[in-house]
């Protein structure tokens, strides 16, 4: 068997499964509610939001009509440091066209990947946009996208796990956990 990062490079928790269950039960709650009668189009940013978003769109209320999206955003390549380019694939026209969207991100860091999505989005023309982000990096961002829900404002560190990588590793863990450089 090939050798990956260990996970001993990732073993400070900062966030256990049981407090993002917890968080993630009260977003869905919040959610539900400012949505209630309306039709939402969640869009969620691949790969690191696939996990908050499956158990994000699992805590809306039942009644409430949901579509989903998925867009593959990258910036990051295999470093910890953002290249500051933000590749963009989807969303599906027909899909977000009048739509209130919401867009459903792992991790606000410098809001780069939120500004290009959320500039796409404005362009295809949607009836509302707000953004649920798990996670939200406290540092000045490069841009300045409100984010309506979040779910955690965690120190300006590198994370992995529930969903987020390290050179595609650590997105099975089922905590976030700060990677030790
Ligand atoms: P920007 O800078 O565009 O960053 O707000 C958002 C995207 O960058 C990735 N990102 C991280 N990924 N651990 C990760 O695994 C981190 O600590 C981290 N910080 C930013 C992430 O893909 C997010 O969509
Ligand atoms: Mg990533």
């Amino acid at each position: 068997m090939q050798d990956g990062p260990s996970l001993g490079r990732a073993s400070d928790t900062l966030l256990s499964a049981g407090e993002i269950g917890a968080r993630v039960v009260e977003m869905g709650r919040q959610i539900s509610a400012d949505y209630d009668g309306q039709t939402l189009v969640a869009v969620v940013i691949l790969r690191g939001a696939f996990v908050f978003a499956s158990d994000l769109v699992r805590n809306l209320d039942p009644h409430l009509d949901v579509k989903m999206d998925f867009v593959r955003a990258s910036s990051y390549g295999d470093r910890v440091v953002s290249s500051g380019v933000v590749e963009l694939q989807g969303p599906d026209r027909t899909l977000v066209s009048g739509q209130h969207i919401l867009i459903v991100e792992d991790v606000v860091d410098t809001g780069r990947t939120l500004g290009a999505l959320s500039r796409q989005l404005n362009t295809l023309g949607v009836a509302s946009l707000e953004v649920a982000a798990l996670l939200s990096k406290d540092r000045a961002r490069e841009v300045d996208v409100p984010v309506r829900y979040v779910g955690f404002h965690i120190p300006d560190v590198f994370v992995v796990g529930y969903g987020l990588d390290y050179g595609q590793s650590f997105r099975h863990l089922p905590d976030v956990r700060v990677l030790r450089t």
